[in-house]
C-alpha cells in the first residue's frame, strides 16, 4: 500500500515499488474513473516491471473557503495540473469552518487518497484526522499554511511568508524615507488571523523591520494597538482573515483615536482581504486618494485590491503568483508518484511543535501601481480588461 509512499518520499524505496503500492491503493478504491487492474495481480511483487504501470494516484485537495479569491485560484489551478497529470481528484472548500474541513478529510481518507494537499483553516486542529491519514499510510501535504501540532505532515510548500513581512515593512520604510525623516508618522497595525500559522510570520516579518523606527518614535500607534514584540502579534489578530471585521475595527480606530483631526499616515496590513476592509472605513471617513490617503499594505493581489491598486487606495501588494505554488506541489505529487525524493529548499524553518516540516518556499514579488500592467498582466495572472487597463 502506499506506506510504500512514504518510503519513497523518504528516498528508500524504488520506483517499481512504488508504483506498485500506488496500484494497490487504487485497485482497492475501485469505482475510479481510470482503468483498475483486471487480472488480480499489482505490480507490489518482486517482479514488478521495470517501466512503471498506467495506474494514477488519487488526491484529495482541501481547500478553507471559496470567499477569497486566491483559493478559487490555487484549487483550480491544482486540480487541472493534476489531472492533467492522470491523478484522480477530489477538491473541497470548507467555508472557512474547521469542522467541515475536518469532516471534508475524514471523507477523502475512507474514499482511499493516497496523497492529502491540505491549506488548513485552523492549523492546530487536524491532528486526529491526519492521524487517519497516517493510520492509512496517506502522504500529507500542507500547502500553504503549515499544520502544526502533529508528526502527520510530510511536506510543506509555500510562499517564503517572513519575507512577505519584510517586504511590507520595507515598503513602508522606503516611502516615508525613515532612514532621513524624523516623523512622528502615525501607523496603525494590523495582522492575520490567530488560528493560521503564516500570521505569525507575516508579522514578524513586518515588524522586524519596523519596530527599530517604533523605538526610535518615528513610528507612533495613536490607538496603541502596537504589539510589544513579536510573539504579541495575536493582540491585533483578525480572526478568520475577514474583511468585515478589519473594516470595523479601523472604523473603531479612526473614531476613538483620530477625531480630533489627526491622520493616520500608514496602516500595516498583511494581506488584501483586510485592505480590502480597511480601504472602505478610510473612505468612509473621508479620505481621499492622491490627497491624505494613507499607506496601505497587502497581499495576493487580489482582482478587488490591484483595482484599488490603480485607483490609489491601496499602495501595494505582496503578489504570491498561485500558479507557481500549485505547479512545486503537483512536482512534489509526481516526484512522490514516481518514487523520486521530493525537491525542498527549507529544512530549518517550519517547526510544527513536533516536527520540522521539509518544505518548498517560494518567492513572493512586490506590486505597485506602475509594475502593475508589467507584472501581472505581464505573467497573464490577469487579462488588462481584467483590471480595466
Ligand atoms: C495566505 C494569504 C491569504 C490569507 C487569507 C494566508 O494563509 O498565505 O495569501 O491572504 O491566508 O486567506
Amino acid at each position: 500500500m502506499s506506506s510504500t509512499l512514504k518510503k519513497a518520499a523518504a528516498g528508500f524505496a524504488t520506483a517499481a515499488l512504488l508504483v506498485g503500492g500506488l496500484a494497490a491503493c487504487s485497485s482497492e478504491r475501485g469505482g475510479g474513473s481510470t482503468p483498475e487492474p483486471t487480472d488480480g495481480t499489482t505490480s507490489e511483487t518482486s517482479d514488478a516491471p521495470e517501466e512503471p504501470a498506467a495506474e494514477v494516484a488519487s488526491v484529495g485537495i482541501a481547500m478553507p473557503t471559496k470567499e477569497l479569491e486566491r483559493w478559487n485560484r490555487d484549487g483550480a489551478h491544482l486540480e487541472a495540473l493534476l489531472k492533467d497529470a492522470g491523478f484522480e481528484t477530489s477538491l473541497q472548500y470548507a467555508e472557512n469552518k474547521v469542522d467541515v474541513q475536518i469532516s471534508q478529510l475524514q471523507n477523502m481518507v475512507n474514499a482511499g487518497v493516497d496523497v492529502l494537499v491540505v491549506a488548513s483553516i485552523d492549523g492546530t486542529a487536524l491532528g486526529p484526522v491526519l492521524q487517519q491519514a497516517a493510520d492509512n499510510d496517506i502522504t500529507v501535504i500542507a500547502y500553504d499554511r503549515l499544520i502544526n501540532d502533529t508528526e502527520n505532515v510530510d511536506f510543506y510548500a509555500t510562499f517564503d511568508n517572513y519575507r512577505v513581512g519584510t517586504f511590507q515593512g520595507e515598503f513602508i520604510v522606503d516611502q516615508l524615507d525613515l532612514a532621513n525623516q524624523a516623523g512622528p508618522f502615525n501607523l496603525e497595525p494590523f495582522a492575520g488571523s490567530p488560528d493560521d500559522n503564516n500570521a505569525k510570520f507575516f508579522f514578524a516579518g513586518a515588524w522586524d523591520v519596523l519596530k527599530p523606527y517604533i523605538d526610535e518614535g518615528k513610528l507612533v500607534t495613536p490607538s496603541g494597538k502596537a504589539p510589544a514584540s513579536n510573539d504579541d502579534w495575536a493582540t491585533i489578530g483578525i480572526q478568520g482573515w475577514k474583511s468585515e471585521t478589519a473594516q470595523s475595527e479601523m472604523q473603531t480606530r479612526l473614531n476613538s483615536f483620530y477625531a480630533g483631526g489627526e491622520k493616520v499616515d500608514v496602516v500595516l496590513s498583511p494581506n488584501d482581504s483586510l485592505a480590502l476592509g480597511i480601504a472602505q472605513a478610510l473612505d468612509g471617513a473621508g479620505y481621499t486618494p492622491g490627497d491624505d490617503w494613507p499607506i496601505l499594505t497587502g497581499q495576493d493581489a487580489d482582482q478587488a485590491n490591484v483595482l484599488n491598486i490603480l485607483a490609489g487606495k491601496q499602495s501595494m501588494s505582496v503578489w504570491k503568483d498561485t500558479r507557481d505554488l500549485g505547479d512545486r506541489v503537483a512536482e512534489m505529487i509526481k516526484s512522490l508518484a514516481a518514487g523520486e525524493e521530493v525537491e525542498v529548499n527549507d529544512t530549518e524553518t517550519y517547526n510544527n511543535g513536533v516536527k520540522v516540516v521539509p518544505s518548498y518556499l517560494l518567492d513572493p514579488i512586490v506590486v505597485v501601481k506602475d509594475t502593475v500592467e508589467e507584472i501581472l498582466v505581464g505573467s497573464e495572472f490577469y487579462t488588462a480588461e481584467d483590471l480595466g487597463l
